[in-house]
């Protein structure tokens, strides 16, 4: 039987350059999607997907999030004190009963490979989530917990991939599967934001790994590759030569937000569906839009 995952990390040190102004000062994982931080989706479906434990990567421009799951006294005070009880219920179940936040920095920026490397003493011999909350799927079964169906089925590790326009593969790292491929199955490569031309496949990574303990090896071996940066797909590329490792076409929609319009159209779907606002909002489009 796999050994259950009850661990992720949290990469969220990025300097977040795609969004300034905005990121200047704020990590862009504090942006709210209308009323959440992006970082709370990502806790949210990992949570939901059975992690007890949240590892932030973590750098020390991105306070904010360590503040922001943890215990804020004087508004609890206050929320209480005005018998604001359900607004206090909902600050204090951000991060719930028998679940854990550790942090870790990574103190400099040589890439997302390097900042899962980073949490190695905390995860141990384990198998771990990724999640980069940049990415936030919107979907009926979250992502995580698709993917979690297949490591247990396999396991081995899962990547979850979204067929992209082959002019968008230098954005990605891009996998191989075989001609069995129907939406999930063995990944034979994987490369990291290949040109076009060289792109295996039109199948990208998102943001959302399960892995083997077994990563850190590579992970500490691999050279630096694409940008100079440690990059968590060549350790992947690595992995494969000893491990199987699946890759799974999600059920659901991923919005980029760490791209503005990425973030512009998650703001408009999750408004569109927002219990109090809702419905205002959408007759507000509909006069905007005509
Ligand atoms: C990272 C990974 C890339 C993956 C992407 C998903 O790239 O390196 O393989 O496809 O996340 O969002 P980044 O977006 O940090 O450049």
């Amino acid at each position: 039987m796999a050994q259950p995952v009850t661990k992720a990390i949290f990469p969220v040190a990025g300097l977040g350059t795609r969004f300034l102004p905005a990121t200047k000062a704020n990590p862009k994982e504090m942006l709210p999607i209308v009323d959440k931080p992006l970082i709370q989706y990502a806790v949210e479906e990992a949570i939901k997907a059975g992690i007890t434990e949240l590892i932030f990567v973590t750098s020390s421009s991105k306070r904010a999030i360590e503040d922001h799951f943890d215990t804020n006294f004087e508004l609890e005070y206050r929320l209480q004190q005005q018998g604001k009880t359900e607004l206090l219920d909902m600050v204090q179940k951000i991060v719930p009963k028998g679940v854990d936040c550790i942090y870790v920095r990574q103190p400099q920026a040589l890439g997302l490979g390097h900042a899962v490397l980073c949490a190695r003493q905390v995860v141990g011999n384990y198998p771990f989530a990724v999640l980069l909350a940049d990415d936030l799927i919107d979907a009926n079964t979250p992502c995580l917990t698709q993917m979690m169906k297949i490591y247990h089925e396999t396991e081995s590790s899962v990547i979850a991939v979204e067929k992209i326009a082959s002019e968008d593969s230098e954005k990605y790292g891009v996998i191989a599967v075989d001609q069995n491929w129907r939406g999930q199955g063995p990944i034979q490569a994987i490369v990291e934001k290949p040109k076009p031309q060289d792109a295996p496949s039109n199948l990208a990574v998102v943001g959302r790994y399960i892995l083997t303990a077994k990563i850190f090896e590579h992970l500490a071996k691999v050279p630096p590759g694409r940008g100079g940066e440690i990059q968590l797909t060549d350790a992947i590329a690595s992995l494969l030569k000893e491990q199987k490792a699946m890759g799974i076409q999600f059920d659901g929609i991923r919005y980029d937000c760490g791209s503005k319009l990425g973030y512009m159209q998650a703001t408009i779907t999750l408004g569109l569906r927002h219990p109090e606002l809702g419905a205002e909002f959408r007759a507000f489009l509909q006069e905007a839009v005509s």
